[in-house]
């Protein structure tokens, strides 16, 4: 598909630089055959004194616009002097006008693939996402198609099987749901950004609904966090940064064993605000740190060792967000020892 547009781009970089050439030789050619017959006349004036010219008026006056003077010089000669000038002329223009065509051609099949590269790229991220997508998607409705396959074929199915099977159904739809709610935000974020309101923001009011929204899986886990809040104001978008801090909080706990500490600071530098989230968790390896922003990406660590739920869109949609803010998002980690992710935002 891209090849076809590049070749398309390319004849259309073509047609117009030739357009140009071409306009440009023609108008060369007619200053030339100008000039030639100018040089004619002059030539003509300074070999004899006195001479009377005549203007002429036959088919040499389109290439000799002036005068010509037909006691000296045959007008047949005249005629063939000025034709194979013209010829040799037309030969160049015509050899420099091939030469243009294929560095034309050349430079602009390269250029045509250097401007579609980018789309190119997109659309092939696209395709994965939708593939990705597709297939987290599948998982719970394939769960949920079996589930009731088997109850419909079990002939003594009674209510307290039905129920176990509703309330399993239901743990899968709402999983659905998750991911469907990850997916909004994300292109929440990522599209319209810029269209989003933008306020003052209390950080540590941010801070309170996300530590909130995550007290149950860290209670769960035996988790104590533990706030260093200065009061920092940003400008921001309240709802986008309360998702933000609740996703590396919520990653925290995840990727932590039980019983241990996370901690969370704020503070200004200068003009900015610094937020940070720590912990004692599994970490993240060299080989997974420059890829876990991407969507989809799950250190395999978590899968193995800690089992955890999850997408892998989390820090996607984290990322969003701080690019919204124009801000940066940076992660310290070592495996077994803990992470530290660090937040800098415009205050
Ligand atoms: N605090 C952390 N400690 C250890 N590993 C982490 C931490 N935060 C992120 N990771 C690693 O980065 C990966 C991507 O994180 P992300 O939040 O995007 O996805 P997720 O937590 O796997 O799933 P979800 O989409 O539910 O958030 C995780 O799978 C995990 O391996
Ligand atoms: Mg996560």
């Amino acid at each position: 598909m891209f090849e076809h547009a590049r070749l398309k781009l390319t004849l259309w970089y073509l047609t117009i630089i030739m357009l140009v050439s071409g306009f440009f030789s023609l108008i060369v050619y007619r200053g030339f055959t100008k000039e030639l017959g100018r040089g004619f006349r002059t030539q003509a004036l300074h070999a004899v004194p006195g001479r009377i010219f005549v203007p002429l008026h036959s088919r040499f006056s389109r290439i000799l616009p002036f005068v010509i003077y037909p006691d000296e010089i045959p007008p047949e000669e005249v005629y063939e002097i000025i034709n194979l000038a013209k010829r040799r002329f037309t030969l160049q223009l015509f050899i420099i006008n091939s030469g243009i065509l294929v560095l034309a051609g050349t430079a602009g099949y390269f250029l045509a693939g250097k401007t579609l590269q980018p789309i190119e790229d997109m659309v092939d991220e696209q395709k994965r996402f939708v593939a990705d997508a597709s297939h987290e998607l599948r998982t719970p409705l394939t769960a949920i198609k079996s589930e009731v396959e088997v109850a419909l074929r079990d002939k003594k199915l009674n209510l307290k099987d039905a129920k176990t099977l509703l309330t399993s159904n239901l743990q899968e739809v709402d999983k659905m749901k998750n991911f469907f709610d990850y997916l909004l935000s994300l292109s929440r974020y990522e599209s319209n950004g810029k269209d989003l309101p933008m306020a003052a923001v209390d950080l540590t009011q941010v801070f309170k609904q996300a530590v909130r929204r995550n007290e149950p899986l860290a209670k769960e886990k035996k988790i104590d966090i533990k706030e260093n809040l200065a009061k920092v104001i940003v400008k921001g978008h309240s709802e986008g940064l309360t998702e933000l801090i609740s996703i590396l909080i919520n990653n925290a706990v995840k990727y932590s064993p039980e019983g241990k500490n996370i901690s969370l600071i704020t503070r200004k530098a200068g003009k900015r605000a610094v937020i940070e989230v720590k912990d004692q968790g599994v970490g993240i390896s060299q080989k997974d740190l420059p890829h876990i922003f991407d969507r989809f990406y799950r250190a395999d660590v978590s899968r193995n060792k800690t089992k955890t739920d999850g997408y892998g869109l989390g820090l996607a949609i984290a990322k969003s967000i701080v690019d919204m803010h124009k801000g940066e998002i940076k992660v310290e980690s070592k495996s077994d020892k803990g992470s530290s992710f660090t937040i800098i935002l415009p205050a």
